[in-house]
């Protein structure tokens, strides 16, 4: 069993299985992950909600369209969200049991999705820390870019993703402000000048989702430095014809 995730400094490309491989396995369940890594993605993305002192990892602010459940995550208790099933009878990971099942095999990208997890997400990786984990097994990312600041003030160490979705002005002087590691960019906004500007200012960037074989080509192009995908396989069929 490896000891440490493989460092995303070593990796050319990354492919990252974004909320595991979820062109596969339901979303942001144990399962998707475990086929992720199986599939061979070095590092996996997932999204995570703080409730009650608890972090639940599911992507959407409401919980119809993944589980069985209704109504807004955010309203719920963490018994509720535990009994419901989140697709082929699992129930809602928590981002402790995401942790202990990866164990080493891949990095983790950790999206704070929803109010206020940046705090405790830095203090159950700093917990791990005390266990052997490395903060180099973790990058934390965010279109809430307060939260990304909230734990550059709680930890100088650990990696972080600056999430962009829309264009925006000066985007590379913004991440760099965060003190990020990446931008971590929608497909639309992987243009060659943004991402040369961005390499040259030494972020690295990551590109969600990339899916069909068309893109993963221009993204190889591009000469970006990894891709979020819900079908790693894909990727790793590419990778070899080139
Ligand atoms: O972190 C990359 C990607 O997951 C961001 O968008 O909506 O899939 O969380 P979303
Ligand atoms: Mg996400």
């Amino acid at each position: 069993m490896a000891s440490h995730a493989p460092n995303l400094d070593q990796i050319a490309f990354n492919c990252i299985g974004h909320r595991g491989a979820c062109g596969y396995a339901p979303e942001n369940t144990l399962s998707s992950f475990e086929l992720a890594i199986a599939m061979g993605c070095p590092w996996i993305e997932l999204d995570v909600y703080h409730i009650d002192g608890e972090l639940l990892v599911i992507h959407d602010d409401t919980l119809d369209r993944t589980t069985n459940g209704r109504g807004y995550v955010m309203d719920q208790s963490v018994a509720y969200l535990r009994s419901l099933d989140a697709g082929d009878g699992q129930q809602i990971p928590t981002l402790t049991e995401v942790i202990e099942l990866i164990d080493h095999r891949a990095g983790i990208n950790v999206e704070l999705k929803g109010p206020d997890t940046g705090e405790a997400v830095v203090s159950l990786i700093h917990s791990y820390q005390t266990m052997g984990w490395h903060a180099d097994e973790f990058l934390l990312s965010s279109f809430q870019h307060q939260e990304l600041e909230r734990v550059r003030t709680l930890d100088q160490e650990l990696k972080l993703g600056a999430l962009f979705g829309r264009a925006t002005d000066n985007l590379v002087e913004k991440a760099q402000q965060l003190d990020a590691y990446a931008i971590n960019l929608g497909k639309r906004l992987a243009q060659k000048q943004l991402i040369d500007k961005a390499h040259e200012a030494g972020l690295r960037v990551f590109v969600y989702t990339v899916n069909v074989a068309e893109d993963i080509a221009q993204m190889l192009r591009l000469n970006v430095d990894g891709v979020f995908t819900n079908y790693p396989d894909r990727i790793f069929t590419l990778i070899g014809e080139v």
